[in-house]
């Protein structure tokens, strides 16, 4: 359970990536160069977010659905999944960031799995940040997975959210959900953990998304009021 304390530091940041092909269309380029451009605002906005009181940082970058996508787009964006973790492992170790991928892993292209391995057991050192991309994600496909685990057994959310992450033991609920692209919906991305998730939407298609714009919905974020069914602490009010 997060408390209303740690409102300003430490945040948990969900970002749904959204607007790479619309961003190549617009400017008549095919949508693999969309899909590249989103690689570079993924660095730029990764090595933002430690700076900005951001503690984990959950990527949407694939999801269950986005299968449906042509074969080729669909190879070129594992292919550059592929290039990401080559290319960046060694620079998010510099930095203390921690990288874990969520999601299945047992649809991915051959030897997929074992860079994402690699690329995790490299950086486990990191405590500056923890960057989460979901990859093959479906929050509903990861419920459905942990009530499987559960079995019949008693369900508190906290055992359940414990099922729900697997072995990860940074399980944290979202604090903040952005969504690039102008879509105004979720797209089965953490349907659990972002049950009091402040959500803040922006036109900006993901390619063109920077450090400014992960300031403002942090500014956003922070001029929210989150009660979490409850009373604003800072009203005044006393206990009854
Ligand atoms: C986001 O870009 C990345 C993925 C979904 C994999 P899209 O491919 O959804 O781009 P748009 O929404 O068509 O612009
Ligand atoms: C959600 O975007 C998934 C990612 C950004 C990876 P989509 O583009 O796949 O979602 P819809 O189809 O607009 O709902
Ligand atoms: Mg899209």
């Amino acid at each position: 359970m997060q408390s209303h304390l740690d409102h300003r530091t430490n945040i948990h940041v969900a970002i749904i990536m959204d607007g790479n092909g619309r961003w190549a269309e617009r400017r008549g380029l095919p949508r693999s160069l969309g899909h590249r451009a989103g690689v570079a605002a993924v660095r730029r906005v990764t090595e933002a977010a430690p700076g900005q009181g951001v503690g984990t940082l959950t990527l949407f970058a694939f999801s269950s659905d986005n299968w449906a996508q042509p074969a080729d787009e669909v190879d070129g964006m594992m292919g550059l999944l592929r290039g990401y973790l080559r290319c960046e492992t060694a620079r998010l170790e510099r930095r203390g960031i921690r990288l874990s991928v969520i999601g299945r892993r047992d649809r991915l292209p051959a030897g997929l799995p074992q860079a994402i391995e690699r690329a995790e057991a490299d950086t486990r050192g990191g405590t500056r940040l923890h960057l989460r991309i979901a990859v093959d994600y479906s929050a509903r496909d990861a419920i459905l997975a942990a009530a499987h685990r559960l079995g019949g057994g008693p369900a508190t959310r906290e055992a359940f959210g414990r099922l729900l992450a697997g072995g990860d033991e940074d399980r944290r609920d979202v604090d903040l959900l952005i969504r690039s692209g102008g879509e105004r919906r979720l797209s089965d991305f953490l349907l659990w953990e972002a049950a009091y998730a402040e959500l803040h939407f922006t036109d900006r298609m993901w390619p063109d998304f920077d450090a400014h714009d992960l300031a403002r919905a942090m500014a956003d974020f922070a001029r929210r009021d989150r009660r979490f069914g409850g009373l604003t602490p800072a009203a005044g009010r006393t206990a009854a």
